[in-house]
Order: structure tokens, then C-alpha cells, then sequence
């Protein structure tokens, strides 16, 4: 079947960049992303493309140029379903806060409703996609809702992970090592996945797409970024070996990187991952073995997440240690709240816990990031410490020991300590001689990125501590 209308459910950090791209190299299919959040769709729609609710380099020209062309973005959900031929799904799957396997399970809710929806509305056979990150087996669970509540009409459920990184989508998405299509193995599934394979063979060639069953698609996307995010939590384990025995973890990561079957990449240490993805992810996996009577397996893959908080941790500590044992009422600079450079996301970027451990020692925050803004990192901090049970009146106070900068030499003066976060490239290209006369002495840094020049910094006074670095 060849496709000429898609719908998208979810306008987020991957529905808008992958149907954008979608259309942009499929000129003959009418892609339309829809969204309940009407905010959003209206910051899609802007004229103004500084406004796009997601920033990505390289988003802008895309949207520009398929924009009203064979790309819509709309609130119409239920018209943009019944028209369509294929339909993604790429909501939220939050990890669950409440409940049944709260703080661990993918929370499925938002996908189901789009489901529901789907067969309520659905007058004609429909291609659905799982463009979301989804439990292994929940292609039967949607399955099963549209089968049981739709219009008689036959449902194809296809899973399509979605493998960009923030900060790269674009390039990803145009280049991808390779795009995942899972179907039943029956005639109908197989004319739906070529269907899809058809949709991405406009830009991909044919060994970039690979095909597979249901179960394995699903189950890749977990497994895929259980193993990225492992890499980190090693060399992030061996960071702290490094600090006590003054092996450089730098070089360390090098030397085995460049062992062909190691490979150098996901291999710098840091601060600790964040992002919507891999903890989620890697909770959900955990979850999943649990569920299935693996515990072992299980265990295995929390030591992950076990890993990632404690180098948080350690980052914070080391900074209230390093400042002579407290950090109260003191000024500490943090430069970057992003999860990473080059995207405005801060989904469970290390920043916000890095910050809640400072600020529990009394720190004052005062932050600067490109691109994120004060609301955004305030109500980080609220839904942190709302989570955590605290009460109106004590978070409140402490987030007024939260500032919030436009410009980061203002952010410097008379700081006590910097605290890098985010490994923003303009950090490397600030004229830290001026920065260290505005300090407080002895004048710190904190790189949790190691992406300064630590010997030029030291040369110029500054007491800098670099992860992994003796
Ligand atoms: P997001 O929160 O940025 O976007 C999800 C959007 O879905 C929101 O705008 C929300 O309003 C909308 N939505 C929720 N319910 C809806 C409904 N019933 N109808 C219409 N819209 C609805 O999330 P995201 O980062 O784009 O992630 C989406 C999915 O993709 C998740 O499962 C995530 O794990 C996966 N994923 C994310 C990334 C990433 O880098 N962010 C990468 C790969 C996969
Ligand atoms: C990740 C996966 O890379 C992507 O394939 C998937 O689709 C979604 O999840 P993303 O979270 O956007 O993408 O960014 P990624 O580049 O993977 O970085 C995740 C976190 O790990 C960031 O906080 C980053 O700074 C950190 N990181 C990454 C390291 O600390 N060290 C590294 O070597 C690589």
C-alpha cells in the first residue's frame, strides 16, 4: 500500500523532528502532527522559527522548507486520524509515579488513550506505529483495544523505535545508522512493513533499514539504550578509581577506545547521563525482568542507574568537601542545565540533582544556560522536590536560593565556585583570566564535563577538579 497521508500523534522532542523530516523527504505524503497541548502546536506554527518549541540545529531549515508545503502541525486530532493511512504514535511514556510499579514502569497511559481514540475514530483500515519507547509485548495490548473497541476496520500494528540523540536529531534522522521496522509475520504485516520501508526508502538505502518481528523491535530500543548508557555508568565507575590512584580517566577511556572491539565512542566521563531516555528506559527494563522472573537480569541492569546516582553524588559532595566542608551561603555558578550541549531538554539532566544536594547544603545556585530558561529550570527544581514530598512552604524558600542569568559574567561575579554541567562549546571559549579576578579565592572549578583546558586554568590560579582526573 503506498502511503499519501500520515498522522502523528504527539508533537514532542520526536514527533516534531522526525515527521518534519518525513516530509521533507517525502514531498508526496501530507504529514500532520498533532497535539493536545495547544501551546505547543502553536510554537510549531510560529512565524518566528526562534520560537519552535524543541531547538535542534539544522530543525529550523527543515520546518521552513515543508512547512504548509505537505507539513501541518494541529490540535485537530480526530480529523488528522480518520484522514490519515498510517498513523504514529510518539507520546510520552513517562516512567510511572504513582501505583503498580511507580518509579520504575513505563507509564502506558497516554498511549492507550491514543489508542482508544484511534479505533473510536477509525472508519478504514489503518497502518498504527509505535514511534514511542514501549514495553517489550505492548504491540498486543494495543492490539487488543483496537481490535475490542474499534469500527470492525483492520489495525496493522507496526514498532518503529525511534534511535535519534538530542542535540543531532537532524543529522541522525537524515543519516541514520539504521531504522528498525518490527511486524507480525503475516501477509498483512509484511505489506505494512514495506509500506513503512517504502516511507524511509525515499532518503535511506535499503541496508540501512532493517526489518525484524514485533517482539525483537520493541525489545531493541530498550536493549539498545541499556548498552549506551552502561558504557557511561563504566567509565563513570572508573572515574572514581582514577581520582585515588592518578590514572587519568581521559586517558584511560582512550587507550581502551581504540581497541576496535571497545570502540571509542559513549566512553567520556561525566558528570552523570540524563535525558528523558536512558534512566526511563533502563527502569522500565529492569521492571520488565522482574516481571518476567529474572531477577539476576534485573539486578544487573539497576547497577546502571545504582552507578549514575552515585556520580551525581559524588560530583556535589566533592564540591561542598572542596569548599572547606560547607557550601552555605555560598555562590556557586553552574554553568549549563541542559542534559547535554546543543538542545534545550533538561529532562532528568544530572544539573537538578546535582543543584538539590548543593542547595540542601545551603548553597545559593545561580545559574546560566544558552538555552534554557528560569521558568523551565525552577519548576525542574518544584517537580523534583514536589516528588519528593516536600511542602509549599520549603520549597518555596528554596527557590530562593535559586538565580537565574542572561549573561554569565554577571552570573560570575563573586562567585565562590563553578560548577560545569553542560558541556556547552562557549564555555571552552570564555576569557577565564577576567573570570578568576571576579572570584572569590581560592577560586574553583568544577568540571563535570572535563571539557576546560585544566592546565591553563591552574596556570591562572584556579583550583580546578576535572571527573577521573588524580
Ligand atoms: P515529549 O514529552 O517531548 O512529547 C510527547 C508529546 O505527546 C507531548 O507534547 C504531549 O502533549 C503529547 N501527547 C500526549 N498524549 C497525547 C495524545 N493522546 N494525543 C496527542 N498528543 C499527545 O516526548 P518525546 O521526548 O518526544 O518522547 C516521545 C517518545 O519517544 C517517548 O516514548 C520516548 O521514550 C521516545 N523517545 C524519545 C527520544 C528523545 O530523545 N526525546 C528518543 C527516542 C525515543
Ligand atoms: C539517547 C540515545 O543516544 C538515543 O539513541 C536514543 O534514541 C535516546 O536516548 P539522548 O538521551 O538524546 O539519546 O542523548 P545521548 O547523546 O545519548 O546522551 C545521553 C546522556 O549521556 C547525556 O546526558 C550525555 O551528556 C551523557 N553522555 C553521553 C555521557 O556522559 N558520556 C558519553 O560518552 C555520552
Amino acid at each position: 500500500m503506498k502511503i499519501k497521508n500520515i498522522c502523528c500523534l504527539g508533537a514532542g522532542y520526536v514527533g516534531g523532528p522526525t515527521m518534519s523530516v518525513i516530509a521533507l523527504k517525502c514531498p508526496e505524503i501530507k504529514v500532520t502532527v498533532v497535539d493536545l497541548n495547544t501551546n505547543r502546536i502553536a510554537a510549531w506554527n510560529d512565524e518566528n522559527l526562534e520560537k519552535l518549541p524543541v531547538y535542534e540545529p539544522g530543525l529550523a531549515e527543515v520546518i521552513h522548507q515543508a512547512r504548509g508545503r505537505n507539513l501541518f502541525f494541529s490540535t485537530e486530532v480526530d480529523s488528522a486520524i480518520e484522514a490519515a493511512d498510517m498513523i504514529f504514535i510518539a507520546v510520552n511514556t513517562p516512567t510511572k509515579t504513582y501505583g503498580e510499579g511507580k518509579g520504575m514502569a513505563a507509564d502506558l497511559k497516554f498511549v492507550e488513550l491514543c489508542a482508544r481514540q484511534i479505533a473510536r475514530i477509525a472508519k478504514n483500515d489503518k497502518i498504527i506505529v509505535e514511534k514511542s519507547t514501549l514495553p517489550v509485548r505492548t504491540a498486543q495490548t494495543l492490539q487488543t483495544i483496537l481490535d475490542r473497541t474499534g469500527n470492525g476496520v483492520h489495525f496493522e500494528v507496526l514498532s518503529n523505535p525511534e534511535f535519534l540523540a538530542e542535540g543531532t536529531a537532524i543529522e541522525d534522522l537524515l543519516n541514520a545508522d539504521r531504522v528498525l521496522i518490527g511486524g507480525k509475520q503475516t501477509e498483512s504485516g509484511k505489506k505494512a512493513i514495506q509500506s513503512l520501508v517504502d516511507v524511509y526508502a525515499h532518503w535511506l538505502s535499503p541496508k540501512q533499514i532493517l526489518t525484524t518481528n514485533l517482539w525483537s523491535s520493541e525489545l531493541s530500543k530498550l536493549t539498545a539504550n541499556a548498552f549506551l548508557a552502561q558504557r557511561i555508568s563504566s567509565i563513570n565507575a572508573l572515574s572514581a578509581l582514577c581520582e585515588v590512584t592518578e590514572a587519568d580517566v581521559d586517558e584511560v577511556a582512550n587507550a581502551i577506545g581504540t581497541d576496535s572491539r571497545i570502540g571509542p565512542k559513549f566512553l567520556k566521563a561525566s558528570v552523570g547521563f540524563g535525558g528523558s531516555c536512558f534512566q526511563k528506559d533502563i527502569l522500565n527494563l529492569v521492571y520488565l525482568c522482574r516481571y518476567f522472573n529474572l531477577p539476576e537480569v534485573a539486578h544487573y541492569w539497576e547497577q546502571v542507574i545504582i552507578i549514575n546516582d552515585y556520580q551525581k553524588y559524588r560530583f556535589a559532595k566533592k564540591v561542598i568537601s572542596s569548599l572547606f566542608n560547607t557550601v552555605s551561603g555560598k555562590k556557586i555558578v553552574f554553568l549549563g542545565w541542559a542534559f547535554k550541549k546543543d538542545t534545550n531538554d533538561t529532562r532528568e539532566s544530572a544539573a537538578i540533582y546535582v543543584a538539590d544536594h548543593l542547595i540542601e547544603d545551603g548553597a545559593e545556585i545561580h545559574v546560566y544556560d544558552p538555552k534554557v530558561s528560569e521558568t523551565k529550570i525552577k519548576a525542574d527544581m518544584r517537580y523534583l522536590w514536589e516528588l519528593n514530598g516536600l511542602s509549599e512552604h520549603k520549597i518555596a524558600s528554596k527557590l530562593n536560593q535559586i538565580f537565574v542569568y542572561d549573561n554569565p559574567m554577571e552570573a560570575l561575579d563573586e562567585a565562590h565556585a563553578v560548577a560545569l554541567l553542560t558541556e556547552w562549546d562557549e564555555f571552552k571559549t570564555y576569557d577565564w583570566e577576567t573570570i578568576y579576578t571576579k572570584m572569590y579565592q581560592p577560586a574553583f572549578i568544577f568540571d563535570g564535563r572535563n571539557i576546560l583546558d585544566a592546565a591553563k586554568l591552574h596556570a591562572i590560579g584556579f583550583e580546578i577538579k576535572g571527573i577521573g582526573k588524580g
